[in-house]
This record gives structure tokens, C-alpha cells and sequence, in this order.
């Protein structure tokens, strides 16, 4: 599996998202359809950007009982995306039922992702609002090991913490990494960023790249450049 850039398209509306992707005449990146565009178009912006030749990683991050993710991935097999996502602490038995649902009768399926804990949760906001007292860390590894052991392909972190799902899961386990920001750029609202040529040396298979290239002034030269530190 080959490195790869996915622009995160977070746009509110078809208009936004086309006239973005328009810039890209030459390339066709691979795109991250989240909740926001999912939940106000539905299907069709997936079909649109399917048929316009994008991948497309749909993050809607499931999680429910077994029975009914499973018949939820069913669905979004169906939409032909190439990677979606789920919580891993729905348990193994809900990974390994989105697996199934997943799983097309011709036996392809798109690439399952888990997220580990987000982020946004800190290690304080886990133990009191969680009552998980192990670190953030362990807690990470052990969700990543249990993705693993129910057979999904990867799961989304920091690339800080690439090489050590690496270390735990296996170097072909995937890493899909946010939090990337160019050294002269903007950070925003991410705390601790990465450049993608870092990501890269970090053992990143995929970075997720939204404002530094959705806001740059050039977007096919952010990407570009992007590309050109990540993948060489
Ligand atoms: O604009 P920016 O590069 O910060 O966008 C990063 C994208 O990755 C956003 O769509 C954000 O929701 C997503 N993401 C993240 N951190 C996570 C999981 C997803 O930034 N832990």
C-alpha cells in the first residue's frame, strides 16, 4: 500500500466542495467525506466525487450494537467508498461485525479504519468523565491491538504515535495521521502537529490534511507541496 495524501473537504455544502476540487486539473486527490457533507447530501456527494474519480475515505466513525453496525456497513459497502471508520471502543465483536457487513459477496471490501481515543479527549477528561484510569497511551495501544486482532486494516492517530502502532500491531497495519501542519503555516486549533515530511520519517501511510490546503490562497500548490514532502 502506498503513502497517500487525503484532503479533508470540510465544506458545508455540493457548491464549496466542487468549486474546491475544480482547482485540481491534473491530480485527482483522494478526499475525506466527514459528517458534516455526509449528513447534509447523503449519498449523492459520494457517488458525484466517486464518479468525478476521487477516493474517498467516509468518516463517519460508527458505533453501535453489533447487528447494527454490521447492517450499516452493508450499506456503505454498497456506496463503493475505499476506506471508512468506526470507534474501536465499540468493542472487538462490533469491529468484527462491521468487518462482515463490510465485506462485498465478491469478497472486496473497503479499507476499516478504528479510531483509538480521539484526540479531543484528554488523559484528565478520560479518568474522571470515563473512569478509564490507564494512560492515554496504553489505552490507545491496547484499542489498536484489538482493531488488529478483529482484523481491520488500521486505525487513525497522531503521527506521533505511528511508529509505535507499528511496533504493536505490525508494520502493514495502516496509520491515518491528522494533525499536520506545514513548518511556516498556521497551526489552528490542533495541538500537537507534525509536518508532513515528519509524517513521513514517523512512519505515516496516510496523512489527513484539511485547512493547510482547503485555506492555502494556492490549493494545488499546498497539495503539491504536500505530496512532495510526504511521499517524495
Ligand atoms: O484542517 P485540519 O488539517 O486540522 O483537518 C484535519 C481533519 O482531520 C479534520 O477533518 C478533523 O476533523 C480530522 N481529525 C482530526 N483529529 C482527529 C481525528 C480526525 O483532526 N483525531
Amino acid at each position: 500500500m502506498g503513502k497517500d495524501v487525503i484532503i479533508a473537504c470540510d465544506f458545508a455544502s455540493r457548491e464549496q466542495t466542487l468549486d474546491f476540487l475544480s482547482q485540481f486539473q491534473q491530480e485527482k486527490p483522494f478526499v475525506k467525506i466527514g459528517m458534516e457533507l455526509f449528513y447534509a447530501l447523503g449519498p449523492d456527494i459520494v457517488h458525484e466525487l466517486k464518479q468525478r474519480g476521487h477516493k474517498i475515505f467516509l468518516d463517519l466513525k460508527l458505533h453501535d450494537i453489533p447487528n447494527t453496525v454490521e447492517k450499516a456497513m452493508r450499506v456503505l459497502s454498497q456506496l463503493d467508498v475505499d476506506m471508512c471508520n468506526l470507534h474501536a471502543s465499540g468493542t472487538i465483536a462490533m469491529m468484527e461485525a462491521a468487518l462482515r457487513g463490510l465485506t462485498r459477496p465478491d469478497g472486496s471490501r473497503p479499507l476499516l479504519i478504528a479510531v483509538t481515543q480521539l484526540t479531543s479527549t484528554s488523559e484528565e477528561r478520560m479518568r474522571r468523565d470515563l473512569l478509564i484510569e490507564q494512560p492515554l497511551d496504553t489505552v490507545v495501544m491496547h484499542y489498536a491491538s484489538n482493531a488488529r486482532s478483529a482484523g481491520l486494516d488500521g486505525v487513525v492517530c497522531s503521527p506521533l504515535e505511528a511508529a509505535k502502532v507499528h511496533e504493536v500491531c505490525g508494520p502493514a497495519f495502516l496509520t491515518v495521521t491528522p494533525g499536520v501542519r506545514f513548518a511556516d503555516g498556521d497551526v489552528g486549533d490542533q495541538v500537537r502537529v507534525t509536518t508532513p515530511a515528519q509524517a513521513c520519517l514517523l512512519g505515516s501511510d496516510y496523512i489527513v490534511v484539511g485547512r493547510p490546503i482547503t485555506a492555502a490562497a494556492d490549493a494545488v500548490a499546498a497539495y503539491r507541496r504536500c505530496c512532495a514532502e510526504f511521499i517524495g
